[in-house]
């Protein structure tokens, strides 16, 4: 019987061609938003595939309205909007992209750490908004990174991609992670475990790459926020909860810490208020993976693990746990 596979959003080139060309049946919101529930729940019932975005919840009740369902692709190598418990009890298979969005990913990292960092936000509202009145030896001067050094909050791929580029700034780097990394890493990235609480305290950049989970939820909280260096720069490209935003916009306004660069929120796409007020974060929606190359090979790699699965094969790219 001809398989069907719920496209939960429309796709960047080369899109599900490669499904069609596997014979598979594919359905997709064709329209660039997010499916709403209802849709979300039409599209599931009767369907064995899905591509999920990370604007999608899949919880029980939705698992429970697809019971066809055998394999959940998820385009992003997120995976926090998925109950990945519920879906492999139910015999699901939760896959992501890891590694396609690797590099994507720390490049925009450094953006955002150099943006923050020099005040390359406020600088551009300054010079769009006509107020910029010529050069001045005091005007927006930022934290160099040079002879700095950077903690890494979650030495996964993504933070140690992060950790190589440091090289070229002449920075060092530490890292926490729950588990410390093979030797042969730390030697090749320059890197030092640290106790979180000695990291949040020393470093002079800090970059978030955990992933989102109950532990991780507000990792970084206001008591986080007050022991950091007040010359810290924080920057998160990880998910917008392992931040208190509102602790980090009262110590971003207070001057507890110097600066962030934000690619991700709490509450996408709404931002908690005061925010954006603020002319000492750079802000960034959600750009991560956003570059040609990553965000087809995630294309390539979602249809990959749901053609896998749907022919009885063993998933690429299976989540961990
Ligand atoms: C991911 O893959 O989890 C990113 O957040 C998507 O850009």
């Amino acid at each position: 019987m001809t398989k069907r596979v719920f496209v939960t959003r429309r796709l960047p080139e080369p899109g599900i061609r490669q499904l069609l060309d596997a014979g598979i049946e594919v359905v997709v919101n064709d329209e660039d938003r997010p499916v709403s529930r209802d849709e979300l729940l039409a599209g599931v019932s009767g369907a064995d595939g899905l591509i999920s975005m990370l604007t999608d919840r899949i919880d029980t009740d939705l698992l429970d309205a697809a019971p066809e369902l055998k394999v959940i692709a998820n385009y992003a190598v997120g995976f926090d909007n998925i109950d990945v418990a519920a879906a492999r009890s139910r015999g699901i298979e939760v896959t992501n992209t890891p590694g396609v969005l690797t590099e994507a990913t720390a490049d925009m990292t450094w953006a955002l750490l150099l943006g923050a960092a020099r005040n390359l936000g406020a600088g551009e509202r300054m010079v769009r908004a006509g107020r910029w009145t010529g050069w001045a030896p005091t005007q927006l001067v930022g934290q160099p990174s040079g002879g700095r050094v950077l903690g890494i909050v979650g030495m996964g791929a993504i933070g140690s991609a992060v950790a190589r580029r440091a090289r070229g700034f002449g920075m060092s780097v530490v890292y926490f992670n729950r588990n410390r990394v093979a030797p042969e890493l730390e030697a090749e990235l320059g890197a030092r475990w640290l106790p979180l609480e000695d990291l949040i305290r020393s470093a002079d950049f800090i970059s978030l790459h955990a992933p989102l989970n109950s532990e991780s939820r507000h990792l970084i909280d206001a008591a986080a926020l007050a022991s950091m260096k007040s010359t810290a720069v924080l920057v998160n490209t990880g998910r917008g909860a392992l931040i208190d935003e509102a602790a980090l916009v009262d110590a971003l306004r207070s001057g507890e810490i110097a600066a962030a660069g934000l690619d991700v929120y709490e509450r996408e796409p709404a931002l908690t208020p005061g925010l954006v007020d603020l002319d000492n974060v750079v802000l960034a929606p959600h750009l991560g993976s956003a570059s040609t190359e990553a965000r087809s090979a995630m294309v390539h790699l979602c249809c990959d693990n749901i053609e896998a699965v749907l022919a009885g094969r063993d998933a690429l790219t299976p989540v961990p746990g």
